[in-house]
């Protein structure tokens, strides 16, 4: 048999790509539209050079990090993301591989494992919610979640509804019946390996998201008929985004902030930590990397709350280049998937482990035994690399024009 282990997370994606159903695998690429954001999330990363000593490099490599009150070995986070099928042991085994290597996750209300087990797997998971239904149902969703032990909240908020990808959407059932047997079944049937990890649990993917229920165990709707409801919901204003926070007694993260002036109001509404991202390229398409947002983000905003960046993260060298411009820490998505789905658990640690080797190689070559030493000056930044966007002029007189600025005004 091949050697399970690989040695870049490129290697990882062949190799899922290999192993999972074409449509399984498509629901993995995503993107939107032309996918231009998805492409600029991993071309800034290339855009970006290092400025390397030549001696006086230390040995030290102290990457642990402090993240929504959970002390972590490296500052990598594990985002959250709704996807079903591509593992057996899915959620629960990226939990494993997580607790195993000392860091955080987050889990998706789209995931396909309870978040009792998950909690279980890894006490260092935040659950994430979207704005769906009425308050009363986020407020139980909410509530079972903190019984769970979540260790915080995440609230993203960066979506837009946007479908349609040059390149064709893969086909997802909405649930495993019949006719989703015959229309997967030439894929699926080229694909032994992943069948037979199914197979052997003796269990089909259901394609449900049991965190969308109040109480564990209680009948949960499928993947289509949760985003039926959310598409259905009203969406939220800033003083929802406020209301949201209170609700929640712990740490609190708004995911998916692009803009200063968005920053800036997070803060107003409490957050503890934002997320620079754009949903990995899934959101409104042209809009730009995320890690060339972060810096005027990071300026306006890193003194009062904690933020990170995600989007584009495939090595450990990425990682040190957004912690030279301005992130605490990243959050993963693609890169521990292409792990998951090409072997498990250990495929998830083994992402984890060439991050941290490559973002321990950087920090040596650099000269810098701590991740909180990193700065641009370690960077080669081209000029015109970074993009501010929200107009910080235009800022103040939003603001003051907002309803919750006005009734705080008052
Ligand atoms: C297949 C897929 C599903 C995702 N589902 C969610 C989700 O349910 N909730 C969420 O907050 N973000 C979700 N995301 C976004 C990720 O949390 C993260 O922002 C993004 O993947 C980061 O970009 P990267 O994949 O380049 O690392 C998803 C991303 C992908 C690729």
């Amino acid at each position: 048999m091949a050697d399970p282990w690989f040695e870049s997370v490129a290697e990882a994606q062949r190799r899922a790509k290999k192993r999972l159903p074409k449509g399984v695998y498509g629901a993995l690429v995503a993107g939107s539209e032309r996918g231009l954001t998805l492409e600029d999330n991993l071309a800034a990363f290339a855009e970006l050079g290092f400025a390397p000593h030549v001696a006086g490099l230390a040995n030290e490599r102290q990457m642990g990090v402090t993240v929504m009150g959970q002390a972590l070995s490296m500052p990598v986070l594990l985002s959250p993301t709704g996807v079903q099928a591509v593992h057996p042991d899915g959620e629960v085994a990226v939990a494993r591989a997580a607790a195993a290597r000392g860091v955080a996750m987050g889990l998706s209300s789209f995931a396909s494992k309870p978040i009792e087990e998950v909690v279980a797997a890894n006490r260092q998971t935040f659950f994430q919610m979207y704005w769906i239904g009425t308050r009363e149902e986020m407020l139980a969703r909410m509530e079972r979640a903190r019984r769970a032990g979540a260790a915080g909240l995440i609230a993203t908020l960066d979506w837009s509804f946007a479908y349609g990808r040059d390149w064709g959407s893969p086909f997802i059932p909405e649930k495993i019946d019949v006719e989703a047997v015959r229309r997967y079944a030439p894929q699926v049937a080229l694909k032994p390996r992943w069948l037979w990890d199914f197979a052997k649990t003796k269990k089909l993917p259901d394609l449900t998201v049991p965190n969308m229920v109040a109480t564990p165990g209680d009948p949960a709707p499928t993947f289509f008929g949760a985003y039926g409801m959310w598409n259905a919901s009203p969406m939220p204003t800033w003083e929802d985004v406020a209301w949201l926070r209170e609700q929640w007694d712990g740490p609190f993260m708004l995911k998916g902030v692009m803009r200063v002036d968005d920053a800036k109001r997070a803060v107003d509404a409490g957050v503890t930590a934002i997320s620079v991202s754009n949903h990995g390229g899934n959101n409104l398409d042209g809009t730009p990397a995320s890690i060339r947002a972060l810096p005027a983000v990071a300026d306006a905003v890193g003194d009062q709350i904690e933020v990170l960046l995600d989007g584009g993260i495939r090595r450990g060298g990425d990682v040190a280049k957004a912690l030279a411009l301005g992130a605490k820490a990243v959050m993963i998505g693609r890169a521990y998937l292409w792990g998951l789905a090409a072997n498990g658990q250990a495929g998830v640690e083994n992402v984890l482990d060439l991050l941290r080797d490559g973002l321990g190689s950087a920090m040596v070559g650099l000269g810098r035994p701590k991740v909180s030493d990193l700065s641009p000056d370690d960077l080669v930044v081209p000029p015109g690399f970074e993009r501010q966007l929200g107009n910080v002029a235009v800022d103040s007189a939003l603001r003051a024009t907002s309803p919750s600025h006005r009734r705080r005004e008052a």
